[in-house]
């Protein structure tokens, strides 16, 4: 008698019966493909990031103060829940949308470098223009438009 011919017997009429063979086949190849998912979501997502909608649009806010930003230096405010990035370039005030073009982190003054710095992937983005220095961000940061009343900084969203 071959043992590799071996065939469970099924004293239950009626039943059916899964053989452990069968069943082993079955877990390895739903361990195979829920380890695959795993390791390929992630990659897909690195590859092709997701796009955002337009965010907050059409308004005018007041967002600080030219004091509050010394040449060289930069801070995060939140205009109408959005994250904007206003960085004093040298005496010219400018402002960048504070997401991330890559996975949406907020983005960074790094003022020791003088560039934008997203802190999840390293993306570096120019500070005059916004446009991608390096890192995985494929698009530039889209800048606002800035008015200044007196010492008031005022971002058009
Ligand atoms: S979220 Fe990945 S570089 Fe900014």
């Amino acid at each position: 008698m071959n043992a590799c011919n071996y065939e469970p017997v099924d004293n239950r009429k009626g039943e059916r019966r899964v053989s452990r063979r069968r069943f082993l086949q079955f877990t390895l190849g739903f361990s195979f493909l829920a380890t695959l998912a795993g390791v390929l979501t992630p990659i897909i997502g690195y590859l092709w990031p997701p796009s955002r909608g337009a965010g907050a649009t059409g308004g005018r806010a007041l967002v600080g103060n030219t004091k509050d930003i010394p040449p060289g230096e930069a801070k995060v405010v939140s205009v109408g829940g959005v994250p904007v990035l206003l960085l004093n370039h040298g005496g010219d005030i400018k402002a960048f949308d504070g997401i991330c073009t890559h996975f949406s982190c907020v983005v960074e003054w790094d003022a020791e470098g003088q560039y934008i710095l997203c802190p999840c992937h390293d993306a570096r983005f120019n500070a005059v223009t916004g446009a991608v220095i390096s890192g995985p961000a494929p698009a530039p940061l889209p800048s606002f438009a800035i008015s200044l009343e007196g010492e008031d900084i005022y971002v058009e969203v």
